[in-house]
């Protein structure tokens, strides 16, 4: 999970339930993460535009108007394979809400990017502020423009509107995906890992061959999924498996 300075900007949010959410509804914020760092378990915070949108280890956003771009605040026991399976867990609510509106073909690629083939849909950055609990955030390209804005994106992203001929609002989409965010949670806290770990290792798709940027050192091997603890593994040459911990891993490109 990444650590990040709560100093933040924002417009008077609108506040209504969702489900069994409270919702904050902002025009512009920096980014929905950082405010939803002072916000306490079940509160979700959506913008429809961020000034400052966070993406993994450091990198811009890029978060225009007609994007989901959503945080939400969930309660952590402080178990560590629940700090490790938790990023992923929540890739697999997002697929889970996808796959709801049809859209069979979205995989996972570690650790919790959301892809239609090889284009990304949907990116998620978890950041911890307090110890009882994490604030996912979910950026998810619907309606757009991270192509027109970001030239270096051009044939990386997808966006909701691409692939559906009637995508749902944000408002809807919101509630979706919050559902089933809450279900998978609340799912892990009372069942344990293992069958959230079997149902998220089927969304990576045929083993595949990747490099890991371990912050400056680089690996080859085959990815196949996580192991019983939530780590990413990954097989040599000679059929050796290595583990490695998200904060280990600065990028993962399928070759
Ligand atoms: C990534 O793929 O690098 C993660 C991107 C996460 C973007 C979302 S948008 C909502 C939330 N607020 C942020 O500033 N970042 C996340």
């Amino acid at each position: 999970m990444d650590q990040a300075s709560p100093s933040v900007n924002s417009s008077t949010p609108v506040i209504s339930p969702c489900g069994d959410w409270t919702l904050y509804e902002h025009r512009v914020v920096t980014s929905t993460n950082l405010l939803a760092a002072n916000l306490p378990a079940w509160t979700a915070l959506r913008a429809d535009t961020q000034t400052a949108g966070r993406g993994r280890f450091q990198r811009t956003w890029i978060s225009d108007q007609g994007g989901l771009w959503l945080s939400a605040v969930v309660p952590l026991s402080g178990a560590d394979l629940e700090h490790r399976i938790l990023p992923l867990a929540a890739g697999l609510a997002v697929c889970n809400a996808l796959q709801e509106l049809g859209l069979r073909l979205c995989r996972l690629r570690w650790p919790n990017d959301v892809m239609i083939r090889d284009r990304k849909l949907a990116g998620l950055l978890i950041d911890q502020f307090v110890p009882s609990l994490a604030v996912i955030g979910i950026g998810l390209n619907v309606a757009n423009q991270p192509e027109t804005l970001d030239s270096t994106l051009k044939r990386h992203t997808t966006r909701l509107a691409d692939l559906l001929t009637e995508p749902p609002g944000l408002p809807a989409l919101t509630a979706l995906i919050l559902r089933h965010l809450r279900k998978l949670v609340l799912e892990l806290r009372h069942d344990g890992a293992p069958n959230l770990l079997l149902r998220i290792n089927e969304l990576w798709g045929p083993a595949s061959e990747v490099e890991l940027d371990l912050d400056g050192t680089v690996r080859r091997g085959l990815f196949s999924g996580v192991d019983a603890e939530a780590r990413l593994r990954l097989w040599d040459e000679a059929g050796r498996p290595a583990l490695y911990e998200a904060h280990q891993v600065r990028h993962l490109t399928e070759i």
